[in-house]
């Protein structure tokens, strides 16, 4: 059984520009490696060059395109564009136009988030999300950006994961945390995120109304351990303040959902905060210990798929030094896309994470997301096998026989 895709469907994979590029410098991120890397609390290392794909985008995009790869995910640094509260930088415009060029030159299309957890320093010393005015600050920054990049991007994507972020900096304290932060700040945030994603909705449709909107949200799979009364009770509470309030929100302005999916949690009545796990039933882990559980996806599509929205996947993937486990794991969680498919949701690509080895936030550069390998010293890249086997997949537009016979048991 060979597992064929939709004509149009998109295969490729996702990056962010803080993760590759190297020197953010105006970006809030930056300031807290300068002041707490290597500290107790503080990231584990500096960003410094990243893969420089600042400057190195067209090799990248080169090596997407010899994968034949359709799309490729990538966002634009906010705090290049606008160093200085309402002041913007047009030749960082130029480089962005040259960086979409070079995706749609190779025949892939343009996924493009506009913010990818940084800020410009300025916003952050502003109070950042909490402050009333950020949804404006954000939605002239969007407008700035359709106005001039527009013609170049294939799709917009608002937010990645908003409230992830607000929920390590503000709930678990884990991401720039600062000395006083309450459990406001973490409402103020989410509400300003909220807003800013309607308001840079707006902005960018009053540029362009064919413009294509959408937002990214880390959807986990959820599930209770047995099926009782309690568990199923938690599963729902912790479902709805997790994800299911900020979609159901969102979908009123939206074109699309991106679901990024890298986690699945079995819950207990003990298990009633993010990430506890009192009962083990992972069968597979990646590096970094995270559960490998290739049919959550499935789960969380049609959890998804009831916003009747268009579905892409906007990030899946795994922490794989050694490549052991990545050729499986692609396979298998396409399979699930694949079902969910031919149950009829819609789901219309699927961009692996992540294009390149890059700076994992507060983790430094441990973990190894990438299709292809980069050499810390020399920044050289290297294709790992399975990125090989992805390559095929990507051109056929289908999972064929031998791999599905080799991952999927049925
Ligand atoms: C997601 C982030 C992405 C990357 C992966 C591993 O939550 O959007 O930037 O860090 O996790």
């Amino acid at each position: 059984m060979s597992l064929k895709f939709p004509d149009n469907f998109l295969f490729g994979a996702a990056t962010s520009s803080y993760q590759v590029e190297g020197n953010n410098v105006n970006s809030d991120w930056w300031v807290w490696e300068e002041t707490h890397a290597g500290l107790k609390g503080g990231p584990k290392e500096k960003s410094g060059i990243a893969c420089d794909s600042y400057n190195r985008y067209e090799e990248d995009f080169e090596l997407a395109k010899n994968m034949n790869h359709t799309v490729q995910r990538v966002s634009i640094e906010w705090s290049r564009i606008e160093p200085e509260e309402g002041v913007f930088n047009e030749a960082e415009i130029e480089h962005y136009a040259k960086v979409l060029d070079a995706i749609r030159s190779r025949g892939m299309k343009t996924f493009v988030t506009l913010w990818h957890f940084t800020n410009p320093k300025w916003f952050r010393d502003n109070k950042g999300w909490g402050n009333l005015k950020a949804p404006h600050y954000f939605a002239r920054y969007s407008k700035y950006i359709a106005q001039k990049l527009g013609d170049k991007i294939d799709y917009f994507s608002t937010l990645n994961e908003p409230v992830v972020y607000i929920t390590l900096r503000h709930l678990l304290r884990t991401w720039m945390p600062q000395k006083h932060t309450s459990i406001l700040d973490f409402f103020d945030g989410w509400i300003g995120l909220l807003r800013g994603h309607f308001a840079s909705y707006k902005a960018i449709k009053s540029v362009n109304e064919n413009y294509i909107v959408g937002i990214v949200e880390n959807v986990m799979c959820i599930e209770p351990y047995e099926e009782t009364f309690l568990n199923r009770l938690i599963c729902r509470i912790r479902k709805y303040l997790q994800y299911e309030i900020f979609l159901t929100l969102v979908a009123r302005k939206t074109d699309f959902f991106g679901v990024n999916y890298y986690f699945h949690d079995v819950v207990t009545p003990q298990d009633i905060f993010i990430n506890q796990r009192s009962i083990e039933t992972a069968t597979e882990r990646n590096d970094w210990g995270w559960e490998i559980y290739p049919e959550g996806i499935y789960h969380v599509v049609k959890e998804v798929a009831k916003f009747k929205k268009p579905i892409y996947i906007t990030e899946n993937g795994l922490a794989d030094a050694k490549d052991e486990k990545r050729e499986g794991f692609i396979v298998r969680h396409l399979y699930w896309v694949h079902k969910a498919i031919s149950e009829g949701c819609d789901i219309r690509g699927y961009m692996h994470w992540s294009l390149l080895d890059n700076f994992e936030w507060a983790e430094g550069y441990r973990w190894k997301f990438g299709l292809i390998e980069v050499d810390r010293n020399t920044l050289e890249r290297k294709v790992r096998p399975s990125a090989k086997t992805y390559a095929e997949i990507c051109k056929t537009n289908e999972v064929l026989d031998e791999l599905v016979d080799k991952y999927i048991v049925s």
